[in-house]
């Protein structure tokens, strides 16, 4: 090569290490950030494993309803008590009493021994057909961390 050719292409390759350098870093949000989920759109995300509430009936306090009316959350661990079938509830083996005492399980409530499409106005003997799968409405609580903190 001639100097001349050699001061050419160095020429050429200042320009071009001058032009890289003045070009601004491409902007671009990582795909794990795109969304709430942590993890990119691609990914098959697994929620961490809930630890279930194995507490036994009277260990925890009864939590406040959500709102008035609703149907209180179960503070204690049902694995034991089910399955609810025809012949056996457990649930109403233990709140199926009259009254409330200290420390002993809240009562079922007048309203769940009403018959409401059949005889809506009397108090039946056992507990509503209606009302006798208690954990449709009724449900334990277990210490589950937010996937997205609010
Ligand atoms: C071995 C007895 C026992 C069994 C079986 C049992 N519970 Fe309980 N339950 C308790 C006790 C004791 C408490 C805490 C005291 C109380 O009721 O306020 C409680 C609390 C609750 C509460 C909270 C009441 C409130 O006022 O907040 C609900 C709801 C409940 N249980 C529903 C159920 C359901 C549904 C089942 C069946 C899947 C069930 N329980 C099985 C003894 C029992
Ligand atoms: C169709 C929904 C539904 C079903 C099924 C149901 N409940 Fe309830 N339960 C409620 C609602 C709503 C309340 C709160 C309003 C009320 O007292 O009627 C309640 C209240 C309660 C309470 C609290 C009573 C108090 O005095 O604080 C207990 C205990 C209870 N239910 C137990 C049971 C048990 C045991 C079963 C199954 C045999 C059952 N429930 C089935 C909706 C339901």
């Amino acid at each position: 090569m001639t100097p001349a050719a050699v001061a050419a292409v160095a020429a050429v390759a200042l320009a071009a290490a001058l032009a890289a350098a003045k070009e601004p870093a491409p902007r671009s949000i990582p795909e794990r950030r795109i969304g709430l989920a942590k993890g990119g759109p691609e990914e098959v995300l697994v929620p961490a494993p809930v630890k279930e509430n194995d507490s036994a009936p009277g260990d925890r306090p009864v939590r406040p309803r959500a709102f008035p009316g609703a149907p209180p959350v179960i503070p204690h661990g049902i694995a034991d008590f089910l399955p609810i079938t025809r012949e056996a509830n457990a649930c109403v083996d233990c709140h199926g009493i009259a009254e409330k005492r200290k420390g002993e399980p809240t009562p079922i409530p007048a309203s769940h021994y009403v018959d409401q499409r059949n005889a809506p106005e009397k108090r039946g003997e056992r507990v509503a057909g209606a009302r006798w799968s208690c954990t449709a409405c009724h449900l334990p609580q277990h210490e589950v961390a937010p996937l997205v903190k609010n």
